[in-house]
């Protein structure tokens, strides 16, 4: 087996660059070039200002920019000289035509394995990294071999379980790595090659390889059980509300189960990011392509329960503020779809907001890392207009600002900043009653309520 010298991704966005950065920062002797059509977002990796914020990211990409990590533009160059050629272009949820709504948009991976076709010369290892629909590598392969008269071509299936926030951790720490293959000799020897490119620092055992379509599949159903997890658990929070028990107690009673286990219990206003909701759409997309429509249905429900939850927050709300929020000044902490990362992709805060904004509330808001501009792109694509926005949306450089004159908070990311507030002060600050609404089991109820707030919190009887 030949080890490779060389390797360029073609996608710079929040998987390509992440795990090209480790890849490099752990094989010195391998020129990583990352490539991407996006000037903006190449220049801002070539800076300290990264387009992804992760903790810990800086230093793994200090570590390598300039000596083995190089991001640019130039797309041709990189592929030329490549020997392994990783394919982490977006997948998104397709918007028009057939499967509208729910197939992947593979727009872009066809533009990708195009420009490979075109450019390569000499054999090449392609590797998708984006998410994809089960038998995409048959597609890439047609493509590739149509339009290239030399190139000789492996596709290997290797997707990322990173997850933002804890993508550095993730990437040097995976629970495994998983890699499909052709099951030809040609094949197997490929999968090699990029075994021991990740061998350099994840032991062997946790190396999964498997056929292609396995693989692929096993992403899409990796992130429909852990979004079935958060369905399950938040279903059982409306039923926590009606009966007095405690949804966090009900998850540790639960997951004490080792059959069970304790991870992803956490109820909360509604899972969102850029993967679960997508992932399962392409699922159920893809089950009642092959004629399994009972299949689709289990699946969908996990989305619909997940819909319901954001809005059965947002009209409690509503009916708690005496059945109208019209003109009120309603603090909302969070838009970001998870703490530490500045990705609003379905975040369970934009539906909120487009809500609340609906019924005419003044929103407050506070997010620790979410550019303004984001902010709105994200509702005016949720169907809130521009005059809305203008008129009653306050974008607020600090929680006590936004809680400044509020007749309620509602937290909707669980940033560690917002527990750390004088909550003495701010309840001085508002209206009375004074609410808050905790999407995230975030702050502490009892010493909330002793200063005299109202508290609704997600599976709270
Ligand atoms: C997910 C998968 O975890 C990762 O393996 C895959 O590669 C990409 O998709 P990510 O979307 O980055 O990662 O974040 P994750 O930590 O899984 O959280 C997704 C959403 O679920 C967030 O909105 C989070 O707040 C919510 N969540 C998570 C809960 O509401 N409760 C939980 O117990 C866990
Ligand atoms: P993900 O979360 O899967 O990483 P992103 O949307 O963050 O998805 O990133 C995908 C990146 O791929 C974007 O920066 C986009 O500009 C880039 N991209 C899409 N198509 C091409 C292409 N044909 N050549 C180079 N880059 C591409």
């Amino acid at each position: 087996m030949k080890s490779p010298k060389r390797i360029c991704c073609i996608g710079a966005g929040y998987v390509g660059g992440p795990t090209m950065a480790m890849i490099a920062a752990k094989c010195p002797d391998i020129r990583v070039d990352v490539v991407d059509i996006n000037e903006a977002r190449v220049a801002a990796w070539n800076t300290d200002e990264l387009p992804v914020y992760e903790p810990g990211l800086l230093e793994v990409v200090k570590e390598a920019r300039g000596r083995n990590l190089f991001f640019s533009t130039k797309t041709d160059e990189a592929i030329v000289d490549a020997d392994i050629i990783f394919v982490s272009v977006g997948t998104p949820t397709k918007t028009y035509g057939m499967g509208a709504g729910r197939a992947a948009d593979l727009c872009y991976i066809e533009s990708a394995a195009r420009m490979i076709a075109r450019v390569a010369r000499g054999p090449k290892i392609i590797v998708e990294k984006s998410t994809i629909p089960v038998r995409t590598a048959v597609a890439m392969r047609a493509i590739l071999s149509a339009n290239s008269e030399e190139g000789k071509f492996q596709v290997l299936s290797n997707p990322e379980f990173l997850a933002e926030g804890t993508a550095v951790e993730d990437l040097e720490n995976p629970d495994r790595i998983l890699i499909g293959g052709e099951r030809t000799p040609e094949g197997d020897a490929a999968v090699e090659t990029l075994v021991s490119v990740y061998n350099r620092w994840i032991p062997r055992e946790n190396i999964l390889t498997t056929n292609l379509w396995s693989s692929e599949l096993s992403k899409l159903v990796a992130n429909a059980f852990l979004a079935q997890r958060i369905s399950s658990i938040n279903s059982i929070s409306a039923l926590c509300e009606a009966t007095e028990a405690d949804v966090d107690e009900v998850a540790r009673a639960i997951g004490a189960d080792s059959r069970i286990g304790p991870k992803f219990l956490k109820a909360s206003v509604g899972f969102g990011g850029s993967c679960f909701q997508k992932d399962i759409l392409n699922l159920t997309y893809l089950c009642e392509h092959f004629g399994l429509p009972e299949v689709a249905a289990y699946w969908d429900q996990v989305i619909k329960m997940n819909d319901w939850q954001k809005s059965r927050f947002s009209a409690n709300i509503v009916q708690t503020l005496f059945n109208t929020v019209r003109d009120k000044r309603i603090a909302v902490w969070g838009f970001a779809f998870k703490k530490d990362t500045n990705d609003t992709r379905e975040s369970a805060a934009i539906y909120v907001c487009r809500d609340l904004l609906l019924e005419g509330a003044q929103i407050a808001l506070y997010d620790p890392r979410v550019p303004v501009q984001l902010i709105h792109q994200e509702l005016q694509y949720a169907g809130v207009s521009q005059d809305i926005i203008d008129q009653q949306l306050t974008i607020c450089a600090s929680c006590e600002e936004a809680a400044d004159g509020a007749h309620a908070v509602a937290i909707l990311t669980e940033w560690d900043e917002f527990r750390d507030v004088d909550f003495e002060q701010m309840y001085a600050s508002m209206f009375k009653p004074a609410f808050v609404f905790d999407g995230r089991d975030l702050v502490d109820h009892s010493q909330l309520r002793e200063i005299g707030f109202e508290v609704y919190a997600i599976g709270k009887g």
